[in-house]
């Protein structure tokens, strides 16, 4: 008890000076990086169904191609926790996926979340919302606006998430399964949804402390999070996460051959979001289900009618999913990962042979074009082809 006591006091400061020290200087937008490369970027405000208003980012067409009037089908692009849309530009026109894509013919569009950097009209009460929300009313938004926008007719798009990106595709895919119509191919890079055998040091000491019931929990609930787990230089902090194994838990998730200089600008991403995300990540593991949020056994009664929270339906995502993901992720086990796979109808798996990736390269790998983006483009040429047959 003294030691939760103590771990409260800790937080309570640190958060008050994390705001102060945490102030990145960042003097580019998603878009103005795009345009730097000669591309061109669109920004896009979509109103979610509950309220909240998302940005979202966009290379309609290649100035390379010129082909601002030919067919360009939809891909849609989300990142993980903590991130936000430029994570997908950072390596830039020869290897980032979002250039590369552009360069393939499709219409490319980059979401943003709730909460993130770029979204930050919430609705009241502000923080109280977890990924289940992103994945339900941010991910079918920003399709729906994607299908419109892009003015050409298409029922459907291919969609591309990592990390968290892929845990709110699952999430709207299994509770709203009408939208997998919406779907041509879709790619989990490090797919993020059962997290029994999560290895990682900090999610595993924080998920003790952060219990459903808990009087932490209690104390973050609803609030805002601060990414205290990235700062370097903030002794409040330091103290604060080495008690949950927690510090520089980003350099941890980057393997040696991650690309330092999209690194350092990943970075400055401010990587806020709601503490609801985090807990409900924490709970999962905890409880090795993916499932919908624990809040305690007597509002989940309210909620859930059952005192322990539901399970995500995943039979129910008949889309075309393709798991990409390795060995060495400590965050998403293989084991998970073919758990997860065994209940998917409609799934290929990719197991990438390379044992020096971490959960964080997916998008700043130096080989990410071999590994990933190359064979992801492949995959949605060829639907595009066979659909023309
Ligand atoms: C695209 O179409 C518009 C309107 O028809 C035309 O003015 C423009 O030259 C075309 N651009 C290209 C690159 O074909
Ligand atoms: C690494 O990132 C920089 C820009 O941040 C880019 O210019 C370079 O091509 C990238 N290299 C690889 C191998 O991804
Ligand atoms: C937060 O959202 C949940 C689920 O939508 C709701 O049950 C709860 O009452 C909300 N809390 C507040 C403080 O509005």
């Amino acid at each position: 008890m003294q030691k939760q006591l103590v771990l409260v006091l800790i937080l309570l400061v640190s958060t008050v000076f994390a705001a102060q020290i945490l102030k990145r200087t960042k003097d580019k937008t998603t878009s103005k990086l795009i345009k730097d490369h000669g591309y061109p970027a669109e920004d896009h405000r979509i109103e979610t169904e509950d309220g909240n208003v998302l940005q979202a980012f966009r290379i309609p067409y290649s100035h390379k191609l010129q082909n601002q009037n030919k067919t360009r089908p939809i891909v849609l692009l989300q990142h993980g926790l903590m991130s936000s849309s430029d994570i997908w530009v950072l390596s830039g026109p020869d290897n980032a996926l979002a250039y590369l894509l552009a360069d393939s013919g499709f219409d490319v569009w980059i979401g943003n979340n709730r909460g993130n950097e770029y979204s930050l009209e919430l609705k009241e009460p502000s923080w109280n919302f977890s990924w289940h929300e992103i994945g339900l009313y941010d991910i079918s938004a920003m399709i729906d606006y994607a299908l419109k926008t892009n003015g050409q007719g298409q029922k459907s798009i291919h969609y591309v998430g990592h990390s968290q990106g892929t845990t709110v595709f699952f999430t709207l895919m299994s509770l709203r399964p009408e939208y997998n119509q919406k779907i041509k191919t879709s790619h989990m890079l490090s797919p993020v949804a059962i997290m029994k055998n999560t290895k990682n040091e900090c999610v595993v000491s924080a998920a003790n402390f952060y219990t459903a019931d808990g009087m932490l929990t209690s104390f973050n609930r609803d609030t805002k999070f601060l990414n205290i787990f990235r700062s370097k230089s903030n002794t409040f902090n330091e103290r604060c996460v080495f008690l949950m194994d927690c510090y520089n838990m980003d350099k941890k998730l980057h393997s040696e051959h991650a690309n330092k200089t999209a690194i350092k600008e990943a970075d400055k991403i401010s990587a806020d979001g709601s503490w609801n995300q985090v807990l409900h990540y924490l709970f999962n593991h905890k409880s090795g289900y993916f499932r919908q949020f624990d809040y305690d056994s007597k509002k989940n009664l309210e909620v859930y009618k059952s005192k322990q929270p539901p399970e995500y339906p995943v039979e129910k995502i008949t889309s075309e999913v393709h798991l990409w993901y390795v060995d060495n992720d400590d965050l998403v086990d293989p084991v998970d990962v073919l758990a997860l796979a065994d209940r998917l109808p409609n799934k290929v798996l990719h197991h990438i042979q390379e044992p020096i990736f971490g959960h964080a390269d997916y998008t700043i790998h130096n080989d990410i074009r071999k590994y990933v983006n190359d064979p992801v483009i492949n995959i949605m040429h060829k639907y595009e082809l066979d659909k023309e047959k």
